[in-house]
């Protein structure tokens, strides 16, 4: 299996990438942010309970999210491989995930971090914001879901450099510019 962590801040382009990875790998995509609004729309007692905490750009629990994952992991055994996007988002994740992937004999192949600066990052989601209505893309919630990345989401990317899995890519630039980027560095894993 093929098992990727795509790793950055808000707005880094993980989403975007993925999508590229999947078409060209034909890997199962996993994204935490993607399962909890799908929540909110079906208007579950979950989806409820995230909207308010993803309104603030807070990170909803540990619990609920490793108990996602680990749902969708069992419901795919016969995939080529994963790609996590948005997920770990704190140590205990990562921890959670490498235990997760252990009991089925596997492990994180890959982490790519996207790396690109706030200014940049504020500037993309603003534009967003204005295009699809995203309601965490406002000012506000854009400034703290940055302020929780640093604070919260960061150490993830040392979790992985200590197993010498991460991987920085420039994230800035054209899209295709950077997937060339990503798919050297999985080439090279592969
Ligand atoms: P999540 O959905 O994961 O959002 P995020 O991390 O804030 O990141 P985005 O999805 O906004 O950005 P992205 O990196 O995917 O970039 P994208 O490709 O979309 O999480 C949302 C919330 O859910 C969290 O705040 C939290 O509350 C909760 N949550 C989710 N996972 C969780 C977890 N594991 N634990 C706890 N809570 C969790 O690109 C952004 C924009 O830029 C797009 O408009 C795109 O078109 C554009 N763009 C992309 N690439 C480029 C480029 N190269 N140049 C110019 N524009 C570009
Ligand atoms: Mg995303």
């Amino acid at each position: 299996m093929l098992n990727l962590v795509l790793f950055g801040p808000p707005g880094s382009g993980k989403g975007t990438q993925s999508e590229k990875i999947i078409e060209k790998y034909g890997l199962v995509h996993l994204s935490t942010g993607d399962i909890l609004r799908g929540e909110i729309a079906n208007k579950t007692s979950l989806g409820m309970k995230a909207k308010e905490i993803m309104d603030k750009g807070e990170l909803v629990s540990d619990e609920i999210v490793i108990g996602m994952i680990g749902n969708k992991i069992e419901a795919n055994k016969d995939a080529k491989g994963f790609i996590f996007d948005g997920f770990p988002r704190t140590v205990a994740q990562a921890e959670a995930l490498d235990k997760l992937l252990e009991e089925h004999n596997e492990e994180i192949t890959l982490m790519i971090s996207l790396e690109v600066e706030k200014e940049e990052l504020v500037k993309r989601l603003l534009k967003r914001g204005e295009e699809t209505g995203r309601a965490d893309d406002n000012l506000e919630t854009i400034e703290n879901r940055i302020n929780v990345y640093h604070q919260q989401t960061s150490p993830v990317k040392e979790y992985y450099a200590a197993q010498g899995k991460a991987h920085l890519v420039d994230g800035v630039g054209s899209i295709d510019d950077i997937f060339e980027k990503v798919t050297d560095q999985i080439e090279m894993v592969k």
